[in-house]
């Protein structure tokens, strides 16, 4: 199959000669198109060449085009390396530039590191989930619905605990991880199928762990989140993010992700942060994109459920109940309770995975419960 390229932007007529060449097909357009081709019902090129030489800045429309084709490649011209350019585009999960002077040899390098990663061709959704404030039950939540979405869908899924350091999905996980997030983050310029293999761990739950390192890191550089999430996306039909609620630079590179989860409980504070969280995460990523979760809920709390939706001027979904010797009892165990059907909240988590992903339970992978008579009847368990 030819190699479809788009040069957006550029007034310079080489670039396409340079492209050109056997097996690829090579169109150009203006700047001003770029919003048109980021509409999701556009045929996609498999790479966007962006010529920045004449702006200097990077198009509000990319991010768009982003979200919604995380698998189109974009390599980026530019008159030199811009370290803030650079930042920018790598949040956006952008990572291949060729500069001035341009040549052949360097563009078509560059067009086909974007083109294989493409051609792994997953278009996977990204599920963040953000507290409203430590200690909620947001890791809980994160590794439950994973865990549970895992076996509704039975597709290739991938946990990454963003917490840098100490973070503790791992133990969630019941899970022994050998390598961390920051062995992803520090060589994104490597990551491929097989090295990312050996950083993730395969838990319990056949949920794939990029865990967070069991020692201090200094200075990782979450700017390369954006570019892990487009890898992540590429290899992975569904990957869940824990994301800590302190750290501004992973909130900001969320770009690509298709729900954000705020999770909140029926505590003053709680609901307050919530509210200021959900007015920032809006403004910044839309409010189709966010959803927001009451966990270990109370019905007879003082502060209910509208009272929470009129602070955060958001719907409340899901509400997930309270039951603290369970969930102790399987972080003890280091077994998410979503894998055990027949506790009060492993019901919630499956609801939580099938709004997220719109895979319906009914006509899920492993609809027939084990131990049912249907399960037996048909040998599916
Ligand atoms: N639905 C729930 N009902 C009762 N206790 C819960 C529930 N969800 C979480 N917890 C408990 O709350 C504590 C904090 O949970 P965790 O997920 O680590 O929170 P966070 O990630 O927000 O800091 C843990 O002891 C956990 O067992
Ligand atoms: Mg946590």
């Amino acid at each position: 199959m030819p190699l479809n390229i788009t040069i957006i932007g550029s007034s310079d007529r080489q670039l396409e000669e340079l492209l050109r060449g056997q097996d690829i097909r090579v169109k150009s357009l203006p700047m001003g198109d770029l919003l048109a081709l980021a509409q999701q019902a556009t045929t996609q090129p498999d790479v966007v060449v962006l010529d920045l030489r004449d702006t200097h800045a990077l198009p509000p429309t990319l991010s768009t085009l982003r979200r919604q084709h995380p698998t189109t490649g974009v390599v980026i011209v530019a008159a030199r390396l811009d370290p803030v350019l650079m930042l920018e585009a790598m949040r956006a999960g952008i990572t291949e530039w060729v500069t001035n002077p341009v040549s052949s040899a360097d563009l078509v390098a560059a067009v086909e590191r974007v083109s294989s990663t493409r051609s792994a061709g997953v278009q996977g959704q990204i599920f963040a989930f953000v507290g409203a404030k430590g200690g909620v039950g947001t890791t809980t939540l994160a590794v439950n619905v994973a865990a549970a979405l895992a076996r509704l869908a039975a597709e290739r899924t991938l946990f990454v605990d963003l917490h840098m350091s100490y973070g503790d999905a791992a133990v969630f996980f019941g899970a022994e991880p050998r390598f961390s997030v920051v062995d992803a983050i520090e060589n994104t310029h490597r990551l491929d199928e097989a090295f990312f293999d050996s950083l993730v761990v395969n838990t319990k739950s056949r949920v794939h762990l990029l865990a967070s390192a069991d020692r201090a890191t200094h200075g990782a550089d979450l700017g390369r989140v954006g570019t892990l999430l487009h890898f992540a996306a590429a290899h992975y039909r569904y990957t869940f993010l824990d994301v800590p609620r302190s750290e501004a630079s992973a909130l900001d590179a969320l770009e690509a992700v298709s729900k954000i989860v705020i999770v909140a409980n029926q505590e003053l504070a709680t609901v307050r942060n919530a509210g200021r969280r959900a007015t920032a995460l809006r403004q910044r990523y839309g409010k189709d994109r966010i959803r927001v979760v009451l966990t270990r809920y109370d019905k007879q709390a003082e502060i209910s459920q509208e009272d929470v939706e009129r602070v955060i001027g958001l719907g409340v979904k899901h509400a997930v109940p309270s039951d603290y010797r369970a969930a102790l009892q399987a972080l003890n165990k280091g077994r998410p309770l979503a894998l055990d059907a027949g506790n009060r909240l492993s019901d919630a988590f499956t609801s939580i995975a099938s709004d997220l992903s719109g895979v319906r339970p009914e006509t899920a992978a492993d609809a027939p419960k084990a131990g049912s008579i249907f399960g037996r009847i048909t040998g599916r368990r």
